[in-house]
């Protein structure tokens, strides 16, 4: 009995890893988040439970009760799912999770997925680090819980390299603000790209003085820096993940043979 905290990763089902498949095709319950995308919901084996608990603006299930509803859903299901978009353990509260069940004595196992903080540059062709360009990629949270401390976007600035901000839609005006008061050059490019690998997926470039001003919609990946500007081989735009859909079943079928 265990319940898998699984990383769905940014929406194309052919960014799953093999194991993200093949527990979907043996999982007795799929608790999944809002952004799970339908086509690897899909891939869930048909007598499973399928529990959505996405948190979605002004709703969603508080996390304490979606702890409760693994740690019961462990002790009673063999082989429990918990479906995450990207990684689990990158703002996707599986730390939690997993704290919370190993402290009820529920075995849980973390399967790690491609998160959006690469997938989505990726998507648009940029690569978060590049030679000469940017050695280091920092990835941040836009959204703090009220009461947290800000973030220190002064220090952000000063190391000079890549930034890719997770939800930061909201937050964009006071995270440009705060860059440029920190002494990034009102120049520096940035790449927006919304629903990363998904059918619709939308990658505009502007600058960091301009950002504020640019109109965006959740979910977004915000990439500032040099290598924002690049426009590079690109991971393929969705359309494909209903065409690959067979391909698919038969990958998980020999990965259960
Ligand atoms: C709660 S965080 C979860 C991140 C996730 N654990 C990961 O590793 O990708 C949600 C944020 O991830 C980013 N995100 C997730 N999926 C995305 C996608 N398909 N395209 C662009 N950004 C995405 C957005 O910034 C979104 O607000």
């Amino acid at each position: 009995m265990t319940v898998h905290l699984v990383g769905a990763g940014p929406g194309d089902p052919d960014l799953l890893t093999v194991r993200a498949l093949r527990l979907l095709g043996l999982a007795d319950v799929v608790v999944h988040d809002a952004l799970v995308d339908e086509a690897v919901l899909r891939l869930v084996q048909p007598r499973a439970h399928i529990i959505d608990v996405g948190k979605r603006p002004g709703c969603g299930v508080p996390q304490i009760e979606i702890n409760d509803l693994l740690v019961d859903f462990g002790r009673r299901y063999n082989c429990v799912v918990r479906l995450k978009g990207g990684d689990p353990y990158i703002f996707g509260r599986g730390g939690e999770e997993a704290i919370a069940l190993t402290a009820a004595g529920v075995r849980c196992e973390v399967v790690p997925g491609v998160s959006s903080a690469l997938a989505a540059p990726a998507a648009a062709g940029i690569p978060v680090t590049h030679r000469d360009v940017a050695v280091a990629v920092t990835v941040v949270t836009g959204h703090r819980r009220d009461g947290a401390s800000p973030l220190d976007w002064s220090a952000l600035a000063r190391v000079g390299s890549t930034i890719v901000v997770l939800m930061g839609v909201a937050q964009r005006a006071a995270i440009a603000e705060g860059l440029i008061r920190g002494g990034l050059a009102a120049s520096t490019p940035v790449a927006v790209i919304e629903t990363a690998t998904r059918r619709g997926q939308r990658v505009r470039r502007t600058t960091i003085a301009e950002l504020a001003s640019m109109d965006m919609k959740a979910p977004a990946t915000i990439v500032i820096g040099a290598v924002a500007a690049y426009d590079l081989a690109s991971f393929p735009v969705a359309g494909h993940a209903e065409t690959l859909q067979p391909e698919i079943g038969q990958a998980e079928a020999s990965a259960r043979s």
